[in-house]
Order: structure tokens, then C-alpha cells, then sequence
């Protein structure tokens, strides 16, 4: 018989990071507060973890009128909040190699003095045609830009090197209905090809988000279980404490459906419920993400009966502190009917998930912050314990605990010390922080790298996000066009009637944010 044995060394060389390959990275927005709290700190931690090539440079471009070292200056702020105890030489030698160009996005000659500038700067750091373009700046610019870009022939690098091409990364939101992004992807088509887009979704890029392919697919026990046959019922939660966050005119806008449901919410869904790709291949895997989007049931939506129901946060209290409710907070509308919470049920309909219902759900100034997946299983059909009754003994739950307190519970029955028929639920735990000396990296630094590189897996294709629109524009409709708004719920709280009777009406209820 074959001997398993665990082979540390073969896990090893596959855990090693491979140092990124030299790059020039071309920031539009680069005076802006994304780049600030997210692209800089990456940045940063990636030098830090020697991931960043020597030879990488930033230019950053933006209207604002700064200096390569005023730049310089912002960079290192923003660092700084990061670091704890200083900046280390590399990330100090790192400033260096950072520029900035300013201008107007709509002048062409802007474009020209930016090709102009990475030529330059391109020899100097010895850098061969890895060319990012990051759209960090409000959607409302993307298609200037991008045709910009393409006038200036900076879309197409040399036109020798198909490899070589520059790569265009795109910051959510990517439209805000079927035919906006629909026509979005037809005007970046007109110049970048698909495999030069890269699509972010943040939450991909999270450890806990990637570990669900591996949890189900590296792992024999649990796929044979994975259907309609073994789960009752699947919840998806993105609970949030924090409100609007001073991005009125944006969120006021975008609602909970577009800024976490449309994109998030429902990508996490795709990965949890799509069938095994073939391979860890970019196309293998969003082949399957795409497939099981086009399986899931369109939306109902009437008067009489949702499969959705939306609300809006008012005044309450949050960790002991008083917080004003969504329409307090300024620059929102003091009529607002922008949704702040979504809870759906979602049916999807193929051989494997027939019948199981998928309830989901994410809201803004909740009781506290929690992302996780549940997957409840169905219970024994027959309880030999006379001790207890069947329908008091709770089905095992499957968590995975995408943040905070990343890691992987299992709740299941067991005997306990005590009488011949004592039983009770246990939970067997992991938690990333226990078993893992490092903190979880922050998800840019993995979706920077894979750019960098050029690994498409965590960002989201053409077919994908137009199908998710299309599932969602219903609803967007025919609450653009109702009376109604969405119901209230006191800020801090865990949920309320109506969301509950979504779940509750089924005779299942939603988890609590905190548990008992
Ligand atoms: C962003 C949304 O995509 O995700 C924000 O625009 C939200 O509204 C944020 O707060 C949540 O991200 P995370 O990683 O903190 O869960």
C-alpha cells in the first residue's frame, strides 16, 4: 500500500511568494484617498516583504499640481500610518522611485507628456513593457481616459510583444446597471483587449475569500457533501458597523445593492456554489464563476411578494456611542431613499443546488463587523436519543469566517460528560491567527501582485460582471420606480421584521451577528 506522507518541503517552495517581475505602475487619482489607504500601505508591505521588484517605479498622475517629492512626501504619510516603529531602508529607498505628472484628464497633450515621461523613466529603471494603468479615480472618468490612452497609443505597447501588452485595472463600481457597464466594457473593448482588463473586486483578493476553492476543491470529504442532497440552506452575511464614511455624493448614489450586493456578495456566492473548474486557470475558474451566475433564478419582485427586501439605517447606538441616522449624515439627502441593507433569498437552479435556498444579506451600521458563509446542513432523519427531540437538535454548521477572526468553524453533536444520553454541540475551530505567525496580508498587495504578473484568477471578466447586472437591474428598476422606501432599521441593531420574515417565513432564522 502507498505511504501518505506530508511532504514540508513540496509545500513549501509552493507557499514562497515569487517576487514580482519589474513594472511600471501609471496611477490615475494618484492625489486620492484610494491610493492613499489602500494602494500606498500595499505597496509599502510588499517592499517590505521583498515581493516588489527593484526595478518597479510609480508615476502617479491626477490634476492636483505636486512635485515628484511633494508626492514623495504624501507617500510616506501614508506609510507612515502603517508602520509601526518607522519606515525600514527599503521602503525609504522605495520613496525614490516614485514620480508624479499632473494635468487635465480630457487634454490629449496630458497623455503625450505622460508617454513622454515613462519613456524616460521606463530607462532609467530598466523596466521592459510590464506598463499597469490603474483608474483610481471617480467611474464618471474611466471612459476619457481610456480613450486618452488609446488616442496617445499607450493601450497597445509595441504591438510586437501580445504578452507585453499594458494591463488596464479598473476600480469598482464597473457601471451601475446592465447597459452602463455593458456599454463601459464595448468603450474599454475599443481599446484594451480582455486579457489586458483586470477587473477589481477587492474581496477576491482576500485570503479567506481564496481559500473557499481550496477548502472545497484540495479537500475529499467535504465536495461529495456540497449538494442538495446533504445542505438545508446557505447564508451569506456582510455585516458592517460603519456608515456612509464621508462618501456621500458616491454612496447616495450607488446603495447597498451596487457597492457590496452586485459585486461582493454575489462573487462569494459564486465561489461557494460553482461546480469544481478543471484546472487553477484564470478562464477554468471564471468559466464556472460565469456558469453558475447564469444558473441562479431571476430575482421576484412585487408588491405582494420579494425575494428582496431593502432597508436604511436611522439613529441609534453602536459600541455604546450614539450615531445619526443614514439621512443625518452630510451631504445625504434629507429624502434619501438609497438602501443601506439588502437581504435576499436566491434560488439556483441545476442539479446541485435544486430547492436549497440561499439567503443573503448585507447592511451598513450594524451591530458590529462580521463576513462569514454558513452552510447548515440537513439534520439526521431519525434521532435514536429519546432524550431530546428531533426538532430541538441543531443541524451541523459549516462557518467560514471570512473576517474578522479569520478561520473555519464546524459545529456538530457529541456526548457529553454526564448521564448515559447527554448530548450537546460542540465546535471545532480553526483560527488563522492561532496556526499562522503573520498577520493576513491586505487583499491589494495579492490582486497588485497578480497584475503584476499577469494572473487574471481574482479579477472579474466581461461575461461575469454583465451577468451580475443583469440579475440585479430588475431590482433596481422597479425600486427606482416603487413608492415605497426601504424600511427603517435602527442603526446597531442585528436585524429587523422584515428581514427576518424573509428567512423566518421558511422556518429558518438568520444567525446572529454576535454570537450567544
Ligand atoms: C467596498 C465598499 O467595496 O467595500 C465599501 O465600497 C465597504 O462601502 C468596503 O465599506 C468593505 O470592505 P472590507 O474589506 O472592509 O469588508
Amino acid at each position: 500500500m502507498q505511504k501518505i506522507r506530508p511532504s514540508t518541503t513540496k509545500q513549501e517552495i509552493i507557499c514562497a511568494e515569487i517576487q514580482a517581475p519589474p513594472a511600471a505602475l501609471v496611477v490615475f487619482g494618484a492625489s486620492g484617498d484610494l491610493v492613499r489607504r489602500k494602494l500606498f500601505p500595499s505597496i509599502f508591505e510588499l517592499t517590505e516583504r521583498g515581493l516588489l521588484n527593484e526595478r518597479f517605479y510609480l508615476l502617479g498622475c491626477s490634476r492636483k499640481k505636486l512635485s515628484d517629492n511633494d508626492f514623495r512626501q504624501i507617500a510616506q504619510e501614508a506609510m507612515m500610518t502603517d508602520a509601526a516603529g518607522g519606515m525600514s531602508e527599503p521602503s525609504k529607498l522605495f520613496l525614490n522611485n516614485l514620480y508624479y505628472i499632473s494635468g487635465d484628464y480630457n487634454d490629449e497633450q496630458f497623455y503625450h507628456r505622460i508617454k513622454k515621461r515613462l519613456m524616460e523613466l521606463d530607462k532609467a529603471h530598466k523596466v521592459e513593457g510590464n506598463r499597469i494603468f490603474y483608474l483610481a479615480v471617480p467611474p464618471l472618468l474611466y471612459t476619457t481616459i481610456i480613450d486618452r490612452l488609446g488616442r496617445a497609443s499607450l493601450s497597445c505597447g509595441s504591438g510586437i510583444d501580445f504578452e507585453n501588452r499594458p494591463k488596464l485595472v479598473v476600480e469598482k463600481p464597473f457601471g451601475s446597471s446592465l447597459e452602463t457597464a455593458v456599454e463601459l466594457n464595448r468603450k474599454i473593448h475599443e481599446c484594451f483587449d480582455e486579457s489586458q482588463i483586470y477587473r477589481i473586486d477587492h474581496y477576491l483578493g482576500k485570503e479567506t475569500v481564496q481559500n473557499i476553492l481550496m477548502f472545497r476543491f484540495a479537500n475529499a470529504i467535504f465536495e461529495p457533501i456540497w449538494n442538495r442532497n446533504y445542505i438545508d440552506h446557505i447564508q451569506i452575511t456582510i455585516a458592517e458597523s460603519l456608515g456612509g464614511e464621508h462618501r456621500a455624493s458616491y454612496y447616495d448614489k450607488a446603495g447597498a445593492l451596487r457597492d457590496m450586493f452586485q459585486n461582493h456578495v454575489l462573487g462569494m456566492l459564486s465561489l461557494v456554489a460553482m461546480e469544481p473548474p478543471t484546472s487553477f486557470d484564470a478562464d477554468h475558474i471564471r468559466n464556472e464563476k460565469v456558469k453558475l451566475l447564469q444558473s441562479i433564478r431571476p430575482l421576484e419582485i412585487s408588491p405582494y411578494k420579494s425575494d428582496i427586501i431593502r432597508g436604511q439605517y436611522t439613529q441609534g447606538t453602536i459600541n455604546g456611542a450614539g450615531v445619526c441616522g443614514y439621512r443625518a449624515e452630510p451631504g445625504i439627502a434629507k429624502d434619501s431613499k438609497t438602501e443601506t441593507f439588502v437581504a435576499t433569498k436566491m434560488f439556483i437552479d441545476n442539479w446541485r443546488w435544486k430547492g436549497v435556498p440561499f439567503y443573503l444579506r448585507t447592511g451598513k451600521r450594524l451591530a458590529t463587523k462580521l463576513t462569514e458563509i454558513a452552510i447548515t446542513f440537513k439534520k439526521v432523519p431519525h434521532f435514536m436519543f429519546a432524550s431530546v427531540e428531533l426538532d430541538d437538535m441543531p443541524a451541523n454548521v459549516l462557518v467560514l469566517k471570512i473576517q474578522p477572526n479569520e478561520g473555519i468553524s464546524l459545529s456538530f453533536q457529541a456526548k457529553r460528560p454526564g448521564s448515559k444520553a447527554c448530548i450537546g454541540t460542540l465546535n471545532m475551530d480553526f483560527n488563522y491567527a492561532d496556526v499562522f505567525d503573520a498577520e493576513l496580508p491586505e487583499a491589494y498587495q495579492r490582486l497588485l501582485l497578480d497584475c503584476m504578473v499577469g494572473d487574471q484568477t481574482l479579477f472579474t471578466r466581461q461575461d461575469d460582471v454583465q451577468l451580475s447586472w443583469k440579475l440585479m437591474t430588475p431590482v433596481l428598476k422597479a425600486w427606482q420606480g416603487a413608492d415605497s422606501a426601504p424600511y427603517e432599521y435602527p442603526a446597531g441593531s442585528e436585524s429587523f421584521d422584515q428581514a427576518d420574515s424573509l428567512i423566518e417565513s421558511d422556518g429558518r432564522y438568520w444567525r446572529r451577528l454576535f454570537p450567544k
